[in-house]
This record gives C-alpha cells, sequence and structure tokens, in this order.
C-alpha cells in the first residue's frame, strides 16, 4: 500500500460545498424514509440492534429454517484470531426461491420481471416472474444433467441477456456458485479467473453487437478454454446461447440444425466462425427444449458461498471476492429498497453490466428481491446516437435509473437536445456509481436529465461491500453535488490517521468500518489470508476500503479516491502491478511503471513509463504494440491512454519505484515535494522532457 496518496487530491468540489439539495417534496410524501430524523432513528436502531433491525427484515423472506445460533457472529481484529463474519448461520435458504417462487406466491407471477432492450432499439423482449421461474428451473436441471454439483464453481461470460440472469439464478438454486466474468475481459484473463476458481463448466453466448461492434464470444472463450486446458484445468462443459442468427456455413455444429425455436431477431452474425468441440460444446436452446420445468431448490446455509466475483489486487492478481447466501440476500435487498427508494409500480434500470457487482446486486439480486420490474440493456449510451439512454426511459416510463458518471460525463458533451427531445416525466430517483462525481456531471444530471425534480443519489460501495455502504435515501437526505452523503443502515463509517487514530469532526482519513453488515465479503475465494491483510492487517479492528475520504462541517462524507496503487478508469478498478505485468511482456520492455492520471471523461486513466531494453528504440509504432499488448492481455477498458519514455524510473535507495513522483510528471507538476529519498535526481529531469506532446 503506498503511502502518500492522501491529501494528494485536488477536488472543486469545495467550491460547491454550500450548495445543498433538499429531497424532492413529492417524494418525501411517499417514501420508506420520509425525513432525516427518521433516517437517524432508524440508523442508530440498525448499528445498535443488528439483530432487531436485520431480523425484521429477514421475515420477509423465506425460510426453510430459522438461524441455530447467533443472528451475527464475527471477528474484525487479526490480533484476536482468524477475521470471520457469519450471518444467520445455520438457517436454510434459498436465494433463487426468494426472488422467483416466494413472488410467484406473493401473487407477483404475471408481473414483469425485466424488459430487455437489445443493441439494435427494434430488437426486445421481456418476461414475466412465472416464466422466470420456469426457464430458471429449466437451466438449473440442464446445469444438473451436465454434473454440476453444489458447491461446484461455473463461469458465465455472457451479454446482458434475460439467459444471464437466468444462468445465475440457476447456479444459485443449484447451490453452485456463479464466477460472472464481464464479458469484455481478454481471453487471458477470462483463462486467469477460470483456473483459480476452477470451474467446472461455463455458461457463454455465440457473439453479441455492441454499438456497431461484432464481437466473438465464443472465439475469446475457445481460447480461454485452450489455455485453462493447457495449463491443466480443463473445463468439462460449456453451454452457448445461440444469440445471433444462425448461418448455416458459418456454423461447424451438429447440434446447429436444431434451432427452431430459437428466439433470434435482427442480430446478423456477420462473418463470425463459431469453432465446436463435440462432447463439450452445448447449445443452450437444445438442452432447454429437453429439461424439464420442475426442479426443487436447494436448501443451502446462510453461510454457504453464493458467488465469486474477481476485483483487481493491487499485487496484480484478481481477488475471488466471495459472498455468501443470506447475507447478501438481506443486504442487496434492502439497500435497494431504500435507496431507490422502491415503490411497486417502479420500473427500474441500472445500467451496469451484469459482469460487474453493481450488475449483480442492481440488475439482479437487488430488484428480483423486492419483485420489481427492471430492464436489462444490451447496448451503448452511443447507438445508435447519444440520446439513447432517454430514449428508453421513454420507451418503459422508467422512474429510477442507475449510471456511472462517465457515461454522465460523456453524454453531457453532447447538445441538451439529445436528452430534452424525450419524455423523462417519469423519472424520480437519478442514481450513480462507481467513482466520485464531479460537481458538474452532478448538476447536468440533476438540472437537464431530471428536470430538477429528482433525487440524486451518488452510492459509494465496493465489490467487497455487496451493496451500498455510503449513500443518500432518496427522500431523506439533503445532497451536496459530489458527496455520497451518510452511512447505510448497519454501516458504521471511521476516518483514521495513518498511524490508525480516529479522527472526530471535519478532516480527511482512511476510510474505515468498525463493524459488519450483512453484505460484507466473507473470504478471498482459495485465499483467507489474503483477505485478511488486504482488508484488516493495517488498522486491526477495522475493515480498510482502500478509499480516502473527507468529512464536512456538517458531516457530510467526500470520497477522495483510492489510497492504494489502484486507477478506477470508467469505473472500472485496475491495478496499476496488472498494466504492468502485461508491458513488460513485451520483449523490447525492461521495466514498466503506470500510475493513475485525470481524464475528463474517464476520470482517470492510465500513464505509463517504460524502460526499454539496450538496444530497443522508443517509437510511436512501440506505443501502439505496447497499447495494444495491455488490450489483448487485460480487455479493451485497460489501454493505457499514455505511454512515455523513461530511460529510468525514480526509486528510492532501497529500489521501491516512487509513484507519487510519476504521477506528477504524468500532469506535467513540478512541485514535487521531499525528493530526499530519490537515489538520482537527475531521472527527473529526463522524464518531464520525455513526455508525450498530447498528454
Ligand atoms: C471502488 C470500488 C461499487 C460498484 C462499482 C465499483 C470507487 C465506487 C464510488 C462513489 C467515489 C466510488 C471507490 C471504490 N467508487 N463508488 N460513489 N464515489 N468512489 O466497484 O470495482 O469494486 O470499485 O470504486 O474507489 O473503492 P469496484
Amino acid at each position: 500500500m503506498s503511502d502518500d496518496r492522501l491529501g494528494q487530491h485536488h477536488h472543486h468540489q469545495h467550491d460547491q460545498a454550500h450548495q445543498t439539495f433538499e429531497p424532492p417534496k413529492s417524494l418525501s410524501a411517499t417514501s420508506h424514509v420520509k425525513d432525516f430524523q427518521e433516517y437517524q432513528r432508524m440508523y442508530k436502531q440498525s448499528v445498535g440492534d443488528p439483530e432487531a433491525f436485520w431480523g425484521q427484515i429477514a421475515e420477509q423472506f423465506h425460510w426453510e429454517s430459522p438461524p441455530d445460533g447467533a443472528f451475527v457472529n464475527y471477528n474484525f481484529d487479526t490480533r484476536k484470531g482468524s477475521i470471520f463474519i457469519k450471518w444467520m448461520e445455520g438457517a436454510k435458504t434459498n436465494i433463487a426461491y426468494n426472488m422467483l417462487d416466494r413472488n410467484v406466491k406473493n401473487g407477483l407471477g404475471n408481473k414483469i420481471a425485466f424488459y430487455w432492450e437489445g443493441n439494435d432499439p427494434l430488437d426486445q423482449g421481456k418476461i414475466t416472474y412465472s416464466e422466470m421461474l420456469e426457464s430458471v428451473c429449466k437451466f438449473s436441471n440442464v446445469l444438473k444433467s451436465l454434473g454440476v454439483k453444489r458447491g461446484d464453481r461455473v463461469a458465465i461470460y455472457m451479454p446482458m441477456i434475460v439467459e444471464l440472469v437466468v444462468a445465475m439464478l440457476a447456479c444459485a438454486r443449484i447451490g453452485a456458485v456463479h464466477s460472472i466474468v464481464f464479458a469484455g475481459f481478454s481471453s487471458e484473463s477470462l483463462s486467469e479467473r477460470i483456473i483459480d476458481a476452477n470451474c467446472y463448466a461455463i455458461v457463454t453466448a455465440d457473439g453479441v453487437w455492441r454499438g456497431s461492434k461484432l464481437l466473438n464470444l465464443k472465439s475469446i472463450v475457445d481460447k480461454a478454454l485452450e489455455i485453462c486446458k493447457e495449463k491443466g484445468k480443463p473445463v468439462n462443459k460449456c453451454v452457448v446461447v445461440r444469440h445471433l442468427s444462425p448461418d448455416e456455413e458459418e456454423v461447424t455444429s451438429e447440434a446447429d440444425k436444431d434451432v427452431e425455436d430459437c428466439p433470434v431477431a435482427k442480430r446478423p452474425c456477420g462473418k463470425l466462425k463459431i469453432g465446436w468441440q463435440n462432447g463439450r460444446d452445448e447449445w443452450w436452446h437444445v438442452l432447454m427444449s429437453q429439461a424439464s420445468k420442475d426442479c426443487a431448490p436447494e436448501w443451502l446455509d446462510a453461510e454457504d458461498p453464493l458467488f465469486m466475483l474477481y476485483t483487481s489486487g493491487s499485487t496484480g492478481k484478481p481477488k475471488g471476492v466471495l459472498h455468501t447466501v443470506a447475507g447478501y440476500m438481506l443486504y442487496s435487498a434492502t439497500t435497494f429498497k431504500y435507496v431507490f427508494d422502491y415503490q411497486p409500480d417502479d420500473v427500474y434500470w441500472c445500467t451496469a453490466d451484469v459482469g460487474w457487482i453493481t450488475g449483480h446486486s442492481y440488475v439482479c439480486y437487488g430488484p428480483m428481491g423486492n419483485g420489481a420490474t427492471g430492464v436489462i440493456f444490451e447496448g451503448t449510451p452511443f447507438y445508435p446516437d447519444a440520446g439513447r439512454f432517454w430514449n428508453v426511459v421513454e420507451k418503459y416510463k422508467v422512474t429510477k435509473f442507475y449510471t456511472a458518471p462517465t457515461a454522465i460525463r460523456s453524454l453531457m458533451k453532447f447538445d441538451d437536445s439529445f436528452v430534452t427531445k424525450y419524455d423523462r416525466s417519469s423519472l424520480k430517483v437519478l442514481g450513480t456509481v462507481g467513482e466520485p462525481i464531479n460537481p458538474e456531471a452532478w448538476l447536468w444530471y440533476h438540472r437537464v436529465v431530471g428536470q430538477e425534480n429528482c433525487a440524486i443519489v451518488d452510492t459509494f460501495w465496493q465489490t467487497e461491500t455487496g451493496g451500498h455502504v455510503i449513500t443518500p435515501l432518496p427522500g431523506a437526505t439533503a445532497t451536496k453535488p459530489g458527496s455520497a452523503t451518510f452511512p447505510f443502515f448497519g454501516i458504521v463509517p471511521a476516518l483514521l490517521t495513518d498511524d490508525g487514530r480516529e479522527i472526530t469532526g471535519p478532516g480527511e482519513g482512511y476510510l474505515v468500518f468498525k463493524q459488519p453488515w450483512p453484505g460484507i465479503m466473507r473470504t478471498v475465494f482459495g485465499n483467507h489470508e489474503r483477505f485478511e491483510t488486504t482488508y484488516f492487517k493495517k488498522f486491526p479492528g477495522y475493515y480498510c476500503t482502500g478509499d480516502g475520504a473527507k468529512s464536512d462541517e456538517d458531516g457530510y462524507l467526500w470520497i477522495t479516491g483510492r489510497i492504494d496503487d489502484m486507477v478506477n478508469v470508467s469505473g472500472h478498478l485496475l491495478s496499476t502491478a496488472e498494466v504492468e505485468s502485461a508491458l513488460i511482456e513485451h520483449d523490447a520492455v525492461a521495466e514498466a511503471a503506470s500510475v493513475s492520471h485525470p481524464h475528463n471523461i474517464k476520470g482517470e486513466c492510465i500513464y505509463c513509463f517504460v524502460t526499454l531494453k539496450e538496444g530497443a528504440t522508443f517509437s510511436d509504432n512501440l506505443v501502439v504494440e505496447l497499447k495494444s499488448m495491455v488490450r489483448s492481455k487485460i480487455g479493451p477498458f485497460a489501454q493505457p491512454d499514455y505511454i512515455q519514455n523513461a530511460p529510468a524510473l525514480p526509486k528510492t535507495r532501497s529500489g521501491k519505484i516512487m509513484r507519487r513522483i510519476l504521477r506528477k510528471v504524468a500532469v506535467n507538476d513540478h512541485e514535487l515535494g521531499d525528493t530526499s529519498t530519490l537515489a538520482d535526481e537527475s531521472v527527473i529531469d529526463t522524464l518531464f522532457k520525455l513526455r508525450p506532446a498530447e498528454a
């Protein structure tokens, strides 16, 4: 963990710190939490008596049997032994049963679970809770017939289609652990995650259109499975959704002949070649047509694993964040209910991909846990044009909308008419997630998109937290642009100094949490020690987020960004180490260092310094090669914006790269602060001289 990130952030947020927006009156009248006093009262109970607070929430869910011991039991202090967190241990339940059967039994069978909006504006569908239940039962039986057993890991690498949610809930129904990998990761990243989780099977699709680009998902999966096999971890089964139009000549499978009831609209497969390995590969629709629609849920323990999801780690090796059944169910559903102020007639749309935690918690589990109607969107904000989001809002009369600051920043560059030509009068709550939102973007979202009638909720959380942890509540919290405001129920934040003292009153420090909430991760898959070291070692007794935060004179929290070597590119967290290890695989590169650099759309981007081997020369061509190296090793979203020549890197006498200095070079800031620990000061001048012209 680097020492030097606190206080390094220069946000313009304090220019506008005094601007406060009261919750919209229209919302406060009907919302679950009507004013700030009610929030404070509920908050107090939630942290003072978690069992009473969460126990009451748990009553709305189905439990096959109750907990057999303490409602919550934990150790947050490494000095007292191993870290553990358990909620409702011994209780038996099933999250898919709670998302589906329970809602159907409560009369929501004919309610739309999801509208599906394709990449092409004419491509659409919808599915009710009963239909969803039937599909999930069928796919549960498919998984069983392929040999998937309770506790097995199943990788999912899919586009934003209904089958993705069906696949995850089917895993949950039979007690298999889903491990979804965002379908923008490379073959190599996918294989690394499959191998680490030791997945038994994978579910994917032939391909998908994203904007005007056609992606061959199956060929990425084929390459990944090849690597898995070479490394002695073969995947037994690969189920493929036929999402694009079949083209007799392009496919090699026998099973292809049977495409009768395959739901295909305007999705040409172009020149896509679908490879096929008999025995391993199976078409989804073929297996589904043979599957029974009855499947009893597997009654799991509250603390059995539900899913794992990889997140970048500062060492470069991704961590399999593990969430368990009951706590995650309670937390995703409860945060959804309060933070979006869920009402039964809502149409809710979260634009995040299900491949990230935001999609897990707020496309699938949170909304379904409340019996909500959601939108699954396959496309991009810019296709066919920059009005697409608002077109979809108008089409489905979306009431609650959730997206990333990076999307807002890129859309606000266009003329406001892209927004205003669509009817947005249905909107009530507008959320953001993934990175700090700058006040300009916040204000544009509020004024132009929300017509000053909507509550804006800037939700801070992490893959590890399972759901929102610092967030306003729409009917109760007065907001300040750029502040994530106050803790959610059950969350006890603190700001710590470098030596671990709690800061009281206004100040800036490490953002930590003092006690567990139901949705907190339980371990890093296969590496509990790494879990303890990453989150609990630096400040014993606290969960450490890795972010810095400020508290202002009114107690509002302002997240200032990561204090470790992580970069948040468009809301996607990456470690500088993983970018560096991709770069040094190039023959010309001896050493590489990458740092975060401000970017006006992406929030942050990656700026790399490379030291070349003897005889190699730095050229535009090399820059192109290095960028594409990172794309292919990690994924397109990880591509660095800048790569600069660094004949030498600034290091301490012990050889540690001083990234603080590199971040200054990247922004051409000559105020370097203390450089006395540098082994050789002369490298700095050279670095400033070699900055690329465009940076
Ligand atoms: C990191 C977690 C949580 C879903 C998406 C990202 C940053 C997240 C905010 C926010 C400022 C934010 C933090 C955090 N972050 N939301 N509202 N304001 N920063 O999940 O990939 O696990 O990334 O994203 O730095 O630690 P993730």
